[in-house]
């Protein structure tokens, strides 16, 4: 009897160990450490927030003292959204109304505010010769960064990266102490510096990424958005032109210009062509601190009085109304150069009855776009035979690959078929899709399984959520059957 129950007890061990063992060889990857093998890193630079406050400190008080000094402008209606033409282009929308006093008043304040910067600009800190990312987190972009930033790794990248958080109260230990410090980031909290002045007024939402910019650590910045990442070492960006001689580099949006008239007499410019180039999708921006910190002077300027007058005056309420033309405004009020990419900017997704669900946009190669357009070729005028630049970014954008959300009923759902089953994302069109030369979306959900799992219970906005691994496990299994993650 004492015999038969030993024999059992050594089968039910012999079993458990079985199955623990095989368990663990099919989940192993969940338990590994979180380091992303990269090699060896080049180190962020130690964060300067006594040079960064003396020059927010410099700088505050020019902000007030050339405060617009007059009501907002008046909205008589909404522009329309319309997509940009480079032929016959619609009027430009005129849709606030401001006396002729408050427009004098604006002029003024502007025109003496960039004398200000050109007799005696406030010296921004940064460590020169430095290159890195900029992005702005905080809460439910937390995971989304993550994601992203993995996907960065991907491409070899070793440029360090400065996540800005607004405020103490987005300071997640586990996140900034130990996850981002393994893929070379490092979180810096905004307010300690936006704090330290004599006028309290908020900076918020899109006001945040010309901060951001300003007190980087960096000479060279590339700004990312929490939910963009590159498909190449964004390394080369810096390397070649155009930055090298413009020293600025941005991204088309899908639609045309929507500035309001009275900007560019505020501005004291030439009302600008409406078919002289796409709007601005601010979620990937390349500039130099050293060439164009004038441009992010004024561009925070701009958003610094944006939320009360010149969010406004640049979109006059079509889409994305925000930062996203302050830049290139701020570039061409003060005559510094630039370069926007003019390759059209690519929703993909996958198909449904009601056609494209989008959630996703592809930048294009900024050097290819450049040799292209030096040559006189213009591919969003109609020279269509040469063949596109390579996709260079996707800005995953609408909705958040965030894996507590993703699984949910939204507006769009990327990963479900209009009958509720699974489907790849990001299927069409193929002809971009192709050019990505590997299948990023499955990179992709591997690095959002990995978060989903590996940090399911580390995110502050995930505190409440449950079943984050198992839904996108679930995901995971149906569209790419056992294979590990780790492989892909
Ligand atoms: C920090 O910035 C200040 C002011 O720009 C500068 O004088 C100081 O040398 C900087 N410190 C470091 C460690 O770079
Ligand atoms: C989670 O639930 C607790 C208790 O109801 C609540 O205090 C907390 O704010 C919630 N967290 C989030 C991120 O929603």
């Amino acid at each position: 009897m004492y015999l038969t129950r030993g024999t059992g007890r050594l089968r039910i061990l012999m079993v458990s160990v079985l199955l623990i063992f095989t368990f663990w060889h099919l989940f192993s990857w969940q338990t590994e450490p979180y380091a992303f093998s990269i090699g060896s890193l080049h180190h962020a630079p130690t964060y300067n927030l006594s040079g960064h406050t003396e020059f927010w400190r410099q700088l505050q008080p020019l902000f007030e003292k050339h405060e617009p000094n007059c009501d907002p402008p008046r909205r008589i209606g909404n522009a329309q959204t319309v997509g940009y033409k480079t032929s016959d282009p619609d009027a430009r929308p005129d849709m606030l109304e401001m006396s002729t006093r408050d427009v004098w008043s604006m002029t003024k304040a502007h025109s003496d505010f960039v004398d200000a910067i050109n007799a005696n600009p406030p010296s921004l800190s940064y460590v020169p010769g430095s290159k890195g990312l900029v992005c702005t987190a905080g809460g439910p972009y937390l995971p989304v960064l993550v994601i992203s930033l993995r996907m960065l790794r991907r491409t070899g990248s070793k440029l360090p990266v400065e996540v800005f958080l607004a405020s103490r109260d987005e300071y997640e230990e586990y996140i900034c102490d130990k996850v981002l410090p393994s893929l070379n980031a490092k979180c810096v909290i905004l307010s300690q510096v936006l704090d330290k002045s004599l006028v309290s007024r908020p900076i918020e939402k899109y006001q945040l990424k010309p901060f951001a910019m300003l007190f980087s650590s960096f000479e060279d910045i590339l700004f990312l958005d929490a939910d963009a990442f590159p498909l190449a070492k964004p390394e080369s960006l810096f390397e070649r032109e155009p930055f090298q001689s413009k020293g600025m580099l941005t991204w088309p949006d899908f639609w045309a210009s929507s500035a309001s008239p009275l900007y560019y007499r505020i501005a004291s410019q030439e009302v600008a062509a409406m078919d002289l180039r796409q709007a601005t999708e601010s979620g990937e921006v390349l500039i130099s601190k050293r060439t164009h910190f004038k441009t992010l002077l004024l561009s925070a300027y701009y958003n610094y009085w944006g939320p009360t007058h010149y969010y406004r005056l640049f979109s006059q309420g079509a889409a994305g109304e925000g930062d996203k033309e302050t830049f290139i405004a701020a570039a061409t009020a003060l005559g510094e150069p630039f370069y926007q990419v003019s390759e059209r900017i690519c929703a993909i997704g996958h198909s449904t009855k009601g056609g494209l669900a989008g959630s996703a946009m592809v930048q294009f190669n900024p050097i290819e776009d450049y040799k292209l357009t030096q040559k006189g070729i213009w591919r969003v005028a109609g020279d269509d035979a040469v063949k596109q630049p390579r996709p260079f970014f996707i800005h995953a954008n609408f909705p958040k690959f965030n894996p507590a959300t993703l699984f949910s009923q939204q507006a769009v759902n990327p990963a479900f078929n209009d009958d509720g089953s699974y489907t790849r994302a990001w299927t069409i069109p193929e002809i971009v899709i192709n050019e990505f030369g590997r299948d990023v979306e499955k990179e992709f959900w591997a690095e959002i399984l990995w978060t989903g799992c590996k940090l399911e219970n580390k995110f502050k906005s995930w505190e409440n959520q449950t079943a984050i691994c198992q839904n996108v496990k679930k995901y995971w299994t149906a569209m790419f059957g056992q294979e590990d993650p780790r492989g892909v």
